[in-house]
């Protein structure tokens, strides 16, 4: 039994040899001994006989992506997407942590409703996970039970699962609340929203999306939440930025407890995307969808450009996928009906480094924005580096790889990819999460 017990461990050692190590501080040529779901040594030459070794010749190794903002629609829409197709496209694109939003069918907006969640991904994620709890305006005491939450969501205007907290005192009183979790706030002025929906009625083109929900929109709404974070000392972090006139709020206001994030879509895509999207792919004809219709909308190629100087400058913290999957049934209805929302998790990394590629930003801020800044935002201990003593989630990555999104299928329910075709130059070649490589 003994040797057994021993065996099995020296079965799980792995030695990644030879690859070049990347963090925030810099490129560092060093092999990465791991051990029972650990990083048990990152230095140059480490030899171990009972290891299975991993030749990174030629390739970087980078902490796991950290995604900081998904929507794995469990419980109440898992004909979009379920725990395990939806962390197994995280696993396929290098991210081995999500954190998962509360928008859910029912609404996680008690502790009751959180631990049920957690109960019913227990086994079933295969990747590191941890969940939000909504803000109604009404559950500050549910709000103060949920430990093991990441952070409280709170919605300024209405999105998908209609969570929205549009009262001026209950904002206030959740501002007031959230000291030590980080709050997340998607920020959308509901009261424009409405308003502009009336000027734009009749028009159906999936284009208005970008009218209605303008740039006013979010900056009326980030002004807002910028100021109760002041006023409050709360830890406030932006979900989804996109537009240029947020990042003058943002300049104004950023101090250690304010913090942002960027969407892939919003770095990737403009609103060219309306009409030039239905012509990219020969696998699956996306024609008459709104399938880029997303909240907060995508933007003019200025806005675009905007968030990533925002993001090489570090006033944009961290890049997430808001992988937001809905059938492209759903999405083909018309405009009126068509869910907002995007996949993203497969293409997250792909993306990012086919942009370091090109020079968009390096390798090494790349990894901060992804892995070390999420952990450090969201208190995810022992995420986020290559170092020893932390959680044994790596990817290994070949910034030569060539690969065209979608042509080995999607591990995402919804089966499709907004990015579908597009030929990118940087993959992750190898994903160990908890020291397996899966
Ligand atoms: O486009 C979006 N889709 N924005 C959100 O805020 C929610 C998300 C979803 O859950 O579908
Ligand atoms: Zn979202």
């Amino acid at each position: 039994m003994r040797v057994f017990c021993y065996q099995m461990k020296v079965m799980k050692k792995l030695l990644l040899k030879n690859g070049t190590v990347v963090s925030s501080k810099g490129k560092l040529k060093a092999d990465v001994l791991v051990e029972g779901g650990k990083i048990v040594k990152v230095s140059a030459k480490i030899s171990d006989k009972d290891a299975k070794i991993i030749d990174c010749k030629g390739k970087f190794i980078i902490p796991g992506v950290i995604d900081a903002h998904v929507h794995l629609r469990e419980p109440g829409a898992t004909h979009k997407e379920d725990f395990e197709t939806g962390s197994s496209a995280a696993l396929k694109g290098g991210v081995t942590t999500v954190l998962d939003m509360p928008n859910n069918n029912p609404s996680i907006d008690t502790a009751e409703r959180l631990a049920a969640k957690y109960k019913l991904a227990k086994g079933r994620m295969k990747c590191g996970h941890k969940f939000f709890i909504a803000a109604t305006g009404d559950n500050l005491v549910e709000l103060k039970k949920a430990k093991d939450a990441c952070g409280v969501k709170l919605f300024m205007s209405k999105s998908t699962g209609g969570l929205v907290v549009g009262d001026d005192a209950d904002l206030e009183k959740i501002f007031a609340f959230a000291k030590g979790l980080p709050l997340v706030v998607h920020a959308e002025d509901e009261a424009r929203i409405e308003q502009r929906k009336k000027e734009f009625e009749g028009d159906l083109s999936p284009s208005v999306h970008s009218l209605i929900r303008d740039d006013e929109t979010v900056y009326i709404a980030i002004k807002k939440a910028l100021h109760l974070a002041k006023k409050h000392g709360t830890k406030l972090h932006i979900a989804h930025v996109s537009t240029k006139k947020e990042m003058e709020a943002l300049k104004k206001f950023k101090d250690k407890n304010i913090t942002a994030e960027v969407a892939t879509h919003h770095l990737f895509l403009n609103k060219d995307a309306y009409a030039s999207h239905g012509k990219r792919s020969d696998s699956v004809t996306y024609y008459d969808c709104n399938f880029v219709k997303i909240n907060p909308p995508i933007r003019s190629e200025e806005d675009r450009l905007a968030m990533w100087s925002a993001l090489k400058s570090g006033l944009i913290d961290i890049v997430v996928t808001d992988h937001a999957p809905h059938t492209l049934d759903e999405k083909k209805k018309p405009y009126l009906e068509a869910p907002s929302g995007v996949p993203g998790l497969e293409t997250l990394l792909p993306l990012m480094l086919d942009a370091v590629n090109h020079g968009e930003l390096s390798l090494e801020r790349m990894v901060e924005a992804m892995c070390e800044k999420p952990a450090e935002i969201f208190g995810l201990v022992g995420k986020g580096f290559v170092k020893a003593g932390y959680d044994a989630d790596l990817v290994v990555v070949d910034m030569s790889k060539e690969g065209v999104v979608g042509s080995d299928g999607y591990a995402t329910k919804c089966g499709w990819s907004p990015y579908d075709g597009w030929k990118l130059v940087g993959w992750p070649e190898k994903v160990v999460c908890g020291g397996k490589v899966v």
